[in-house]
Formats: C-alpha cells, structure tokens, sequence
C-alpha cells in the first residue's frame, strides 16, 4: 500500500485520534454485529502497548446533527471493553469541557471514547472549526475507519489535514485486498452483483465490466435485468426507468466479453411476507401478481458452473429477499459454494452487506479471502475512485505518483462531501 501507516510513526505518549467506523447494527441497546468493532482491534491494541494515548472516534447512524439517545455510544464501548478486557469510558459529547478535561488526563497505554460525532451537524458538512477542535485533542491522527472513507466528512477528512494524518491496519489491509482486485486480479476473475437496486450500483457494474471475464446478477436488481431481456416480472421489485441503462450494461457485457448469468429459474411469493405461499417456476413464467424473491436451484447450479474455474471473486448484495428465512437459501447456498472455493486457493473478496450476514450466520467466515468493513466504500473503491479519507492520507515516499497505476486502474478522487 502506497500509504504511510502507524508503523512508519513513534507514538509513544502521543495523543492520537483513531477514526474508526463503529456504525453497527443494533437491537436492543445491544451490538447485534460486532464485526467493525472487532476488525479495529488490532490498531488499538497496537497503539496501547505502544505507549500511545488514544481517543477513538465515529459516528453510529444518521442522527442528523441532533442528540439521539439510541444512537449513543454506549453499546459500542460495552463489546469494546469486552474485546479488549479492559473498560473503555465513553465520553458525553464529542465536545466540551468534559472531553476536553477527560482527554488531557489520558495516561500512556489508556484510551476513551468519542460521543456519536454525528450528534453534530458540522461533521458531516466537514465544518472546519469543528475539525479545529477534534484535531486539538491530539497530536497524530489515524484512519482505521474504512467503511466511511467514501465520506468526506470533518473525522474523516479535516482532522486529516490538522493532523500527521497515518493508516490504521484495518485500511491498509482494506486497500491492499481491494488494489488487487483492480490492479492485478488472477482470472478468471468473476463479480456477483446483487441486493435490491441497480440504479446505486451502475458504476460499479461498468467499472467491473472492464476488469471481470464473468459477471453474476441476483437480487432484486436482476428483475431490472430480466425485464431488460424483455420477460415479465409480475409484481418484483424493479426499477423500470433503469431498463434501458440495464440493456446497455448488458450490451457493453456482450462487446467486452463478459459472460452475463441472470437467473433462469426465481422463487416467486404471493407477498413479500414471512409464511406466505411460495414456489420455484422458471423466469419466463412469472405470475403477474407474485413478486420474485429468491434465486431457485437451476440458476444457482448456473452460477457455480460459472464461478467453478473462477480464481478471483468479488461478491456484493444478497440473492434474494435475504432478511425473510425462507428466501434466503439462495444466497446462503452461494456464501457456502463460495467459501468451498476460496478452500481450493481462489480469491474471494466480499464487499459489505446482507452478503456478509449470509457468511457469518452460518460461520463461515474465517475461510473467505477477506471480508470488506465498507459496503458503500468498497464499492466506490472498486469504481475506481479514490475515497476522501483515503487520499488525504500521507503518501509513502516511493510511492507511485496518483494516476501512474495505468490506463484500467486509475482512479478519480471523490470529492463530493456526503457523497
Ligand atoms: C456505512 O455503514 O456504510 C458507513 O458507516 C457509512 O455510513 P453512512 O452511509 O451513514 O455515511
């Protein structure tokens, strides 16, 4: 990685501001997912026992510059203070004299905790003076926070340029798993786009068009697809004014050579419900009043007949109607396919999302190539664009200068503030 990373800096008795993304699912007041909290640990860890004094910060949901008392916090640092064995305090404002006081008395080896940063409108519009204060609490600023470097918020960017500003290990590996995947990808390399739009993930399907030998549509976005082909898809959810930008991706597919798999067979269900009837017909077939929910057995053996020989995959966005059981099993059947395969050496990077649930319900896991902490950044990365909060990172000296990577990997910065 091109990016100087807390390796490259003595922290010892210095105050660093950690950017983490600690937005994770709750239900409760409890963390329901604690994945992004997890993959932080090894930055934190590294930071205490090198004698640092660290202040982590993030956001947690979209409280829109107001307090909202269930998006404190508190849940977070509770399964942080159980990770790291120790308690982490968990400050009552991103500001204030409190803050101020509970930073300056932080020993070597001691950390705290940041109130949602969201609870202040100035973080997402990257409010200079409110950057000025956060970069006050510290002396190095470190961006492990790679599910919000698509952001170009105040945490994300403006303390970055208050600050020496260095990589934490949770980006580095981030970057590196996903720089492979456009810069020097083995083939076949195929993508599995799926999840409910087609509209948020146009770019990327041209980006990846450019790179993929096989492309593998699911999801709802794939009945946009379907009725691209001219098929009825009864009562689905498809985005009908994105038919036509769906027939020129599948155009731009046939002139790139990239195999296109849709589904050939769909379960469809009277609702979108938990215990309504259902069944498995054929694409051609479907019901004007059902709606399709899930991929049935002859597309997912299409699939992996496809993704068999594949030696690079990059998964984003479940099958189907992933969050009702009974419409899940497509997309459970491919996280279990395709974690056979990264058993046999393929590479199999997954980007965020339902797709990442259907791995870690059924523990699988530890056996993919790497398992993306961004959804909506690792597909911006994969876009081709370089994210705010990565490019206001310190260059290494020997790095290659932006936009010398060649003419398929270069990449654009996007720089559209809450974009
Ligand atoms: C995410 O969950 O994708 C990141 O934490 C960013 O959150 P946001 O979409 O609310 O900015």
């Amino acid at each position: 990685m091109d990016k100087l990373t807390i390796r490259d800096v003595d922290v010892a008795g210095k105050r660093v501001f950690v950017r983490v993304d600690f937005n994770v699912p709750l239900e409760d007041g409890k963390v329901t997912d604690d994945s992004r909290i997890r993959a932080s640990i090894p930055t934190i860890h590294y930071l205490l026992t090198h004698g640092a004094r660290v202040i982590l910060a993030s956001h947690l949901g979209r409280p829109d510059g107001k307090v909202q008392d269930g998006l404190r916090l508190r849940p977070v640092a509770e399964r942080l203070s159980g990770l790291l064995g120790r308690n982490v305090p968990v400050t009552g404002d991103a500001l204030g004299i409190g803050t101020v006081d509970a930073v300056k008395r932080l020993r070597n080896g001691e950390l705290l905790l940041l109130e949602n940063l969201r609870f202040h409108a100035e973080e997402e519009k990257n409010d200079p003076a409110f950057a000025r204060q956060l970069a006050e609490y510290a002396e190095i600023y470190v961006n492990d926070a790679f599910g919000t470097a698509h952001r170009a918020h105040a945490s994300t960017v403006g303390v970055a340029q208050l600050l020496p500003p260095y990589a934490g290990f949770l980006m580095e590996r981030e970057i590196a798993m996903l720089s492979r995947l456009l810069e020097d990808p083995a083939h076949p390399f195929a993508a599995i786009v799926g999840g409910a739009k087609v509209s948020g993930k146009l770019k990327v399907l041209d980006s990846l068009l450019a790179k993929v030998d096989v492309l593998v549509l699911g999801g709802g976005m794939a009945n946009t697809f379907l009725l691209g082909q001219g098929k009825s898809v009864g009562k689905s959810l498809a985005e009908h004014d994105m038919v036509e930008e769906a027939r020129r991706v599948l155009a731009a597919a046939d002139k790139a050579k990239v195999k296109v798999i849709l589904p050939v067979d769909v379960v469809v269900a009277k609702e979108v419900t938990r215990g309504t009837e259902y069944k498995t017909i054929p694409a051609e077939k479907i019901p004007a009043s059902w709606h399709i929910v899930d991929v049935g057995r002859a597309t997912l053996d299409l699939m992996e007949e496809s993704l068999a020989e594949a030696r690079t995959v990059f998964w984003n966005g479940p099958l189907g109607v992933f969050e009702i059981p009974s419409f899940a099993h497509g997309t459970r059947a491919l996280a279990r396919f395709l974690a056979a395969r990264a058993d046999a050496g393929a590479t199999i990077v997954v980007g965020g999302g339902d797709s990442v649930a259907a791995i870690q319900q059924q523990g699988l896991a530890e056996r993919f190539t790497h398992i993306s902490t961004g959804g909506g950044a690792s597909l911006e990365f994969l876009e081709g664009r370089e994210l705010p909060g990565v490019a206001v990172l310190q260059d290494r000296p020997d790095a290659k200068p932006a936009g010398k990577a060649g003419g398929k990997s270069r990449r654009k910065v996007a720089a559209k503030a809450g974009a």
